[in-house]
């Protein structure tokens, strides 16, 4: 949500900051904007463009509009439409102070109607246009920026990655942070902000992640840090190794293809880190007694938002199946506002592709009050929910592009599955051939995702992805381990191709959803190889059939009842019940992607999303 990215140095920062911008664009794309300090007379020079980066960078072609300190930003929004006059920058009434912002000042309201009444005027509908308006009343009261910003702390509620240029303090950047994330990248001669570290990559390693309820000082050769009272804070650099390849889609029309193709690697490289880690993981997971505290857990609470909620729902059904722990999940957006009765034995995972999630962070926070071990899962080691937990389980998928997830889904799949295992082999529930045999049938499993998607491509490019597209509502419908394959698919699709999806379990039908089954509503559903669970999927595909409706089933092979019975039926060779979710993955965003090509969405950004849900 919103990206800030920022540079002061010996060089230009125009192209600098522009590639940062690039880079982070995921986290959003309603606008652009970039301000600079004119190199000889310092004065504010800007330009904003509703859109992405390519818009901005198109408008600065022709303009002299560079300098040796500027701040960038792209916006999703969250207060105004996505326009131009609510991009940011934004000013105070003198154009002395510029500002871009990542969060929400919740109390907006009330202080903008404060200021308007003293007689600022306001350009835009945005929150944080009141925020460079109080600096200006706070700096004319104190006459001194440190002052003035221990007084702006008071007065601002919510969460803020605020970057400044100020005309009147030309050799430095402000940065002012609270709840969402901010770092610097020191180099020779010249120092880079960015919302997260991935903006700088490659330039510098030296990163300093500035500590919540701060706020800094960044000039060229040197950095002022200081707490919310203006006590000043030691500089905590930490070496940050980001792998960033600008190999771009590599020859793929969409990251999202690109990334659905890249699982079966993703995978085989997950389980080659498995051997690995094999004996560091308790270690790794934070356990001070290591062995001793696996076996007596005796809870297990999954949190996400998305995707990563759809994984703890599969994830849910390893930890409780293979090893034996009884598993809540928890939406990360509900879990602090319920009475939350805390286990006495019990971990909270923490999944996020992002590690960034406004929301899974909260409750993580939440939970390390109620002092339950945390483990975050991310994709990205530098993140904030990475640092924050306990101990920490990578998934190394790469930088994921695409706003909808695909690989890193896949990978959490895959971590949790072996992880689970690991936790039945300290327990003794299985024994060390069991737990090899886990990671060979990941293997296998990665060689079916991809083969499944070959074995159907021609089928689904040609046929099935045109006569799909043209339906307005698509239901989708699974039982136990395959209803969260089937709420997974429905939030790809409707993510990318803007059809109204729906995803139910199986048994539910008859309770409200069996009255939308008619020809015009094509009804998926997600079979498993457990018998008892397939049985009664066959009685609901009749149902279905009996009032008329048109049916697509993912069957796996052998399951002819459900196959005659299907208007379209994808055959899956079998695997087994557990790894049914991973095996079907990769066909069942072939084909959301390929509809939503069909209709000629802008399928890696899609409209209104962002990929990093930096606010709540
Ligand atoms: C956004 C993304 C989803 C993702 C969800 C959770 O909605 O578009 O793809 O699943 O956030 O993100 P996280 O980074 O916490 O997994």
């Amino acid at each position: 949500m919103c990206s800030v990215v920022g540079y002061i140095g010996k060089n230009y920062c125009r192209s600098i900051i522009m590639e940062g911008l690039t880079r982070l664009e995921y986290r959003g794309y309603d606008s652009a904007g970039f301000v600079c300090l004119h190199p000889q007379d310092q004065r504010l020079i800007y330009t904003k463009a509703q859109g992405g980066v390519k818009n901005l960078i198109n408008n600065l072609e022709n303009t002299t509009i560079d300098g040796f300190a500027g701040i960038g930003h792209t916006r999703w929004s969250t207060h105004g439409i996505a326009s131009t006059e609510n991009a940011h920058p934004h000013f105070d009434c003198n154009k002395n102070i510029s500002i871009v912002h990542n969060g929400i000042i919740e109390n907006y309201l009330e202080i903008k109607t404060k200021l308007e009444k003293s007689g600022h005027v306001f350009y835009s509908q945005t929150d944080t246009e009141v925020v460079a308006h109080l600096l200006e009343e706070l700096l004319i009261s104190t006459k001194d920026l440190n002052k003035a910003i221990v007084e702006l702390v008071k007065h601002i509620k919510g969460a803020y990655a605020l970057a400044f240029l100020i005309q009147d303090y030309p050799d430095a950047i402000l940065l002012i942070r609270k709840s969402s994330p901010l770092c610097i990248g020191y180099g020779d001669n010249e120092v880079f902000i960015a919302s997260d570290a991935l903006g700088f990559a490659g330039k510098t390693n030296q990163v300093l992640f500035v500590p919540d309820k701060s706020f800094a000082l960044v000039k060229q050769n040197k950095i002022e840090l200081y707490d919310f009272e203006g006590k000043s804070l030691p500089l905590e650099f930490q070496i940050v190794d980001i792998n960033w390849s600008a190999d771009g889609k590599q020859g793929y029309e969409h990251y999202m293809l690109k990334e659905i193709y890249e699982q079966k690697k993703v995978i085989q490289g997950l389980v080659h880190k498995f051997k690995e880690i094999e004996n560091s993981l308790w270690n790794q997971l934070g356990f001070a007694n290591g062995i001793d505290d696996i076996r007596n857990l005796d809870h297990i609470y999954l949190i996400g938002c998305g995707s990563s909620w759809h994984a703890a729902n599969i994830a849910k059904i390893f930890f409780e199946n293979i090893a034996n722990i009884e598993t809540s999940i928890h939406l990360s957006s509900e879990l602090r506002h319920s009475n939350f009765f805390a286990k006495k034995s019990s971990i909270a995972i923490a999944l996020s592709q992002s590690g960034e999630t406004a929301d899974t962070l909260e409750s993580l926070r939440f939970l390390n009050e109620k002092n339950i071990h945390t483990i975050a899962l991310t994709n990205v080691k530098s993140s904030t929910i990475t640092r924050e937990s306990k101990g920490y389980f990578l998934t190394h998928a790469g930088p994921e592009i695409a706003v909808a997830s695909t690989k890193v889904f896949s990978a959490q799949l895959a971590s949790l599955y072996w992880i689970s295992h690991k936790i039945a082999f300290e327990k003794s529930i299985i024994n060390k051939e069991i737990l090899d045999i886990s990671k060979d049938n990941l293997l296998i499993t990665a060689e079916l995702l991809e083969g499944i998607i070959e074995d159907y491509k021609q089928d689904i490019i040609e046929k099935l992805a045109p006569y799909y597209s043209k339906f307005k509502y698509h239901l989708f419908l699974g039982k136990f381990i395959s209803y969260p394959i089937a709420m997974e698919a429905a939030l790809k699709l409707k993510e990318i191709s803007y059809i109204f999806t729906e995803a139910c379990p199986a048994g539910e039908l008859k309770h409200g959803l069996l009255a939308l089954i008619d020809q015009d509503t094509p009804v998926f559903m997600f079979s498993s190889m457990d018998n008892n669970i397939y049985k009664k999927l066959v009685i609901n595909a009749q149902e279905i059939k009996a009032r008329s409706g048109h049916l697509v089933t993912f069957a796996f092979e052998g399951q002819k009842e459900l196959i005659e019975l299907s208007d379209y039926s994808f055959v899956i060779p079998q695997v087994k019940t557990l790894l049914e979710p991973l095996a079907l993955t990769g066909i069942m965003q072939f084909f959301a992607y390929q509809i939503a090509k069909n209709l000629n969405r802008p399928i890696d950004k899609p409209r209104n999303l962002a990929k990093s849900v930096t606010v709540e």
